[in-house]
């Protein structure tokens, strides 16, 4: 079931999208498009003097202790899911251990986020894109998975010896049920198919048309088998509905005798379906109107192609990693809800400036006034897990699950000796819920302090305790 959202519209908040994540409630968004760092083993600045100068993030991956207190915890949620970052370590080298931890623990969330009719659009390259499909089939399911799009950049990259110049990124996409809103998209038939099939024009109007097919593959259809313009054949439509074409004039005869076609209009057509290649949308050059400098901005059209596929108006949209907000900019174009999360605070300078260039533009806000964007450095605090009761009601419970055993040292203690613990932290979007607790020695818990739990568990190790 939805639940109510514990944000507004228009909301971006600045800060660590694992965070923030946690705050936000379950089953709450429709449309998640994440464009993550790739692992490409760089780091990114905007240039000096361009709209998104200061701009930078990192993306250069080395597995931590804290990374390896990750793979443990998430052994113990999904024993499958560690695997395969543990298989890719061994592939691939700890770095990419590092990055999977990073985008597990994150598309763990996104799955909790989305309502059971929501999809997400998981944006990467093919450095890591096989073992991110592995990740995102584990976590929705095999058959959760829609499509693998290779998005074709018109500019290669990387002019390495002995391979050939990357210029794609993969798009994997994924919805949660059947359900989900889905929108086929259309492109613009190619200038050759319109040459070579619409090959005639109606001397009254001038419009372009071409001749179709109207006999039915299925030739055991008695109920439409009849005849139509002197020929007897087995026809795909009933007679009503070819009297009412023809009276209209759109079933012809070329010749006496032959056999009836229908005409299809050239500026009727939707198109050509948009399959899983997309070579028609370039990348942001040097010289695109609503380039603003940000490395690695993604092209407005792009995410109005995702959007209108995969979700409908008044839907909510979560950029999770939002960089110059391109998919806020189009969410709020295409009528969408929408949050985005960013590390750098300069998303919200640049989809200010973005939405108001936009209404400038008079492409958005008739009137040119821009709604309120609320900007948030806190962490949200869900609303959906119901009235819980207060956490140290659970003492009693958890000293049952855990022994009498601290789970940080280990060590046996007399039940007055341990003290409620939250695993993620309260300032951290961290509930009372019991899942969500556990009985720390007063020694294990001020080391604890505010720290995630995979940080807390790497100190233990370091330090030698508990093991
Ligand atoms: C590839 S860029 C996104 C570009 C964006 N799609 C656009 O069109 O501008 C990745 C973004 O993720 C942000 N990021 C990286 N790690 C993050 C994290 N843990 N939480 C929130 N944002 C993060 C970076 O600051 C960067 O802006």
């Amino acid at each position: 079931m939805a639940s109510a959202p514990n944000w507004k519209n228009r909301t971006l908040f600045t800060g660590d999208n694992l965070d923030i994540m946690r705050g936000v409630n379950s089953d709450s968004v429709d449309l998640i498009y994440a464009d993550p760092p790739f692992n490409s083993n760089r780091n990114y600045e905007a240039p000096i003097g361009s709209e998104a100068a200061g701009a930078a993030f990192k993306d250069t991956w080395t597995l931590s202790d804290v990374d390896v207190a990750w793979i443990g915890l998430i052994a113990e949620r999904e024993l499958a899911l560690a695997s395969i970052i543990d298989a890719a370590g061994v592939a691939h080298g700890k770095g990419m251990q590092s990055y999977l931890v990073m985008m597990t623990v994150r598309l763990l969330e996104m799955r909790r986020l989305l309502k059971p009719t929501g999809s997400v659009y998981l944006h990467c390259d093919a450095t890591a894109s096989h073992y991110l499909k592995l990740v995102l089939d584990c976590i929705f399911g095999a058959s959760a998975f829609r499509s693998e799009v290779t998005w074709k950049r018109t500019s290669a990259k990387g002019l390495a010896r002995a391979n050939y110049p990357a210029n794609a990124d993969t798009i994997l996409y994924y919805a949660k049920t059947q359900d989900c809103a889905w929108n086929p998209q259309y492109r613009p038939l190619e200038r050759e198919y319109v040459e070579s099939h619409y090959t005639k024009i109606e001397p009254e109007t001038g419009r372009r048309y071409r001749l179709d097919n109207l006999l039915n593959p299925n030739r055991d259809r008695p109920n439409l088998t009849y005849e139509f313009m002197g020929v007897t054949r087995v026809w795909r439509w009933t007679q009503e509905r070819m009297k009412a074409a023809h009276e209209k004039g759109l079933i012809v005869q070329t010749k006496p005798g032959g056999t009836p076609q229908l005409k299809r209009y050239l500026d009727e057509s939707k198109g050509t379906q948009v399959d899983t290649v997309w070579d028609d949308i370039p990348a942001i050059n040097s010289q695109a109107k609503e380039r603003v400098g940000y490395p690695t901005q993604k092209p407005l059209a792009l995410l109005e192609r995702i959007i209108k596929a995969s979700s409908n108006e008044g839907d909510v949209v979560l950029d999770p990693f939002c960089g110059c907000a391109t998919a806020l900019v189009a969410a709020e174009t295409l009528n969408r809800q929408w949050i985005g999360i960013d590390l750098s605070s300069l998303a919200v300078k640049l989809v200010l400036s973005r939405l108001q260039k936009a209404a400038d533009d008079g492409a958005l806000f008739q009137g040119g006034k821009l709604p309120e964007v609320h900007h948030r450095t806190d962490i949200p605090t869900r609303t959906d897990v119901g009235k819980l009761p207060p956490y140290k009601t659970h003492r009693h419970t958890l000293y049952g699950k855990q022994e009498g055993h601290c789970a940080g040292c280990g060590h046996h203690f007399p039940f007055r000796n341990l003290t409620v613990d939250h695993i993620v932290p309260k300032s951290k979007g961290g509930t009372d819920h019991l899942d969500n607790l556990q009985l720390l020695c007063g020694a294990c818990n001020s080391m604890k302090g505010t720290m995630d739990q995979a940080a807390f568990v790497a100190r233990l190790k370091r330090e030698g305790i508990g093991e």
